[in-house]
């Protein structure tokens, strides 16, 4: 009994520092891209240390970028910063699994422009040149998430 009510707890936990969400059934496919194949692309990103490294400097890059910073006021940048993460490392083929919405569910209410995913870009840009990603492997990225503007967007 003890087993099942902790097993249900730890499925229902929310991640330290963060806000809780309402349900939804967890899938890679949530991510809203294939991972790459080979390990390439992961190792140009130097890793789960360098993924984390570029999040953290998007996520700042994002909340001080006057285009857009409005957007990502009153939002949970905890879970931003998680859920990008394992986004990035399960697409760039890192291994990780990804366990945040999907990327229409993420975005629905949010009235997001063309121009807001330019700017998002560039941010990503200069934090993935900041690491000293090569600019074929940053290419690499781009591309896999040039999909997920229509699912983010609408458009
Ligand atoms: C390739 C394009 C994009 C990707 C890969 C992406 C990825 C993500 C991910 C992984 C999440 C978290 C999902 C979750 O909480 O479960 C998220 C949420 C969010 N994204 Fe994006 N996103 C993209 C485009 C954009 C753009 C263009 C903007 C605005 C400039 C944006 C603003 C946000 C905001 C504010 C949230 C938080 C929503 C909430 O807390 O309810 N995203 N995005």
């Amino acid at each position: 009994m003890i087993a099942i009510v902790a097993a249900a707890l730890l499925a229902t936990a929310v991640p330290p520092g963060e806000e809780p969400v309402d349900p939804y059934p967890q899938s890679n496919a949530n991510a809203g891209a294939t991972p790459l194949s080979g390990t390439a692309t992961w190792d140009a990103f130097h890793g789960e240390a360098g993924v984390s490294r570029i999040v953290d400097d998007l996520v700042a890059r994002l909340v001080a970028d006057r285009r857009i910073s409005d957007i990502f006021k009153a939002h949970d940048l905890v879970r931003l910063r998680r859920t990008l993460k394992e986004q990035f490392c399960y697409v760039l083929n890192g291994g990780c699994a990804y366990t945040g919405r999907d990327m229409v569910a993420a975005h629905k209410d949010l009235g997001l422009q063309t121009a807001d995913m330019g700017a998002l870009v560039e941010d990503l840009q200069a934090a993935m040149r900041q690491e000293g990603v090569s600019f074929a492997a940053q290419n690499r990225l781009l591309a896999k998430l040039a999909p997920i503007k229509r699912q983010a967007i609408g458009r």
